[in-house]
């Protein structure tokens, strides 16, 4: 079968791989039909991730049609459209029973931390991914679902990763009625936050970021005020200056461990690797904030420790909520939200690659040329 293949930072191609086989009764494999790149996969692609091994194969947002399902699965049958979330977790660990998938702990030998992630190195225990004609999918009858026939293929491909997350950064942010919501980045996660606080009563919702096209779909999409971030010299003054000196009730950190803005931060964590990643986005949003308010913090940071804030965050008495989205749990809501017309998940799909030209996908998504926004993978297109 034809998959993408890691080869090194910067590095990936098209590869013949070997069909993935049922390895464990609950198994099923499935023949792709979506998937997407993700802002996370830029952290695997530019080298950031620990034990990204050469040879792995990335994408963790994805949807099929069941090709073999191993003896003990019941819930799924050859031929059946299927939304995989991106977590991989047994459905009955303790922590799976509280609703933690993405911290299951039967799934990832490599840690304690987080749970198991399609193609998002060993680190998240060594599952191939997507970014294939073919994936196998452990745990079958706990992770995937069928796609209600009203859903469109894009939109249930986005709710197995990308609007679910930017769903949980809103959830996460403890919104109020009329709050006022700030969002860093205006990638797919932070676009859908910033829509996504709406639905939850935000009285106000900014997006920050210092890519205009951005910017612009922050405006168009999600309907929110926008900051430029390098107009300003200090983007925290300008934060304050436009919540009455108080700062905003709410704030979604969907950056994560590249941050731009800060020379230095980004140097130190995103090059030479000497932090979890650059803080910036996070420390914005610590300073950013009011005293007594939340931030949510959906961008990825890698396992070290980074240079954050904390003493102020103590000090401001904020609440900080974090993890990586336990995507089933949001699809209920999010499935009536579409249904009801409040929220088109496909409308920030920029492009639609054949899965033989991923790599010019990952340079055009990782440099942000083309005004693209969201990379949608076909394995089917020649
Ligand atoms: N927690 C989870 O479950 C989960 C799931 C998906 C993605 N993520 C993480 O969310 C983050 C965003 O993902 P994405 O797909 O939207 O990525 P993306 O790369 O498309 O978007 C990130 C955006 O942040 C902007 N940015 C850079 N520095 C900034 C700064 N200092 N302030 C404001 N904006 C800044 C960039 O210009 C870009 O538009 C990534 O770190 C990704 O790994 C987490
Ligand atoms: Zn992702
Ligand atoms: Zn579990």
């Amino acid at each position: 079968m034809r998959a993408m293949v890691y080869r090194g930072p910067y590095k990936v191609r098209v590869e013949e791989k070997e069909m993935p086989r049922i390895e464990h009764p609950n198994d099923a494999i499935v023949r792709v039909t979506l998937a997407a790149i993700c802002g996370s996969d830029l952290h695997l692609y530019h080298g950031l991730m620990p034990d990204t091994r050469v040879g792995h194969t990335f994408g963790h947002e994805f949807i099929g049609v069941v090709e073999q399902v191993g003896p003990s699965v019941q819930n799924l049958k050859v031929g059946d459209r299927v939304m995989v979330p991106f977590n991989i977790y047994c459905g009955s660990c303790f922590f799976c029973a509280r609703g933690l998938f993405s911290n299951c702990h039967n799934v990832n030998p490599n840690a304690t931390a987080v749970g198991g992630i399609y193609g998002y190195s060993h680190t998240t225990g060594g599952y191939d991914g997507g970014q294939s004609e073919f994936v196998r999918v452990p745990f079958a009858d706990v992770g995937p679902a069928l796609i209600p026939e009203w859903l469109e293929d894009e939109d249930a491909l986005l709710c197995t990763d990308a609007l679910a997350t930017g769903y949980f950064g809103a959830q996460l942010a403890d919104i109020a009625e009329g709050d006022t919501v700030a969002v860093f980045g205006a990638g797919p996660v932070g676009l859908y936050a910033a829509r996504s606080a709406w639905l939850m009563g935000a009285g106000r919702v900014i997006v920050i970021d210092h890519l205009d096209y951005r910017l612009e779909k922050a405006r168009t999409f999600a309907h929110a005020e926008t900051i430029n971030f390098a107009e300003h010299d200090d983007i925290v003054v300008e934060m304050k200056r436009t919540t009455g000196w108080i700062g905003a009730d709410r704030v979604v950190d969907a950056v994560g461990a590249e941050a731009d803005g800060n020379l230095t931060q980004h140097v130190t964590g995103a090059k030479l690797k000497l932090q979890g990643g650059s803080p910036v986005a996070l420390n914005w949003a610590i300073d950013a904030v009011r005293k007594g308010g939340t931030v949510s913090v959906m961008g990825a940071y890698g396992p070290i420790f980074s240079a954050v804030k904390f003493g102020d965050a103590v000090n401001k008495g904020l609440t900080l909520r974090m993890n990586q989205c336990p995507v089933k749990r949001q699809w209920p809501r999010l499935f009536e939200h579409i249904r009801n017309g409040y929220i088109k998940p496909n409308e920030i799909v920029t492009h639609r690659i054949p899965l033989e030209h991923i790599a010019e996908g990952y340079h055009m998504f990782s440099a942000k040329l083309d005004g693209c926004i969201k990379p949608v993978i076909v394995p089917s297109a020649a």
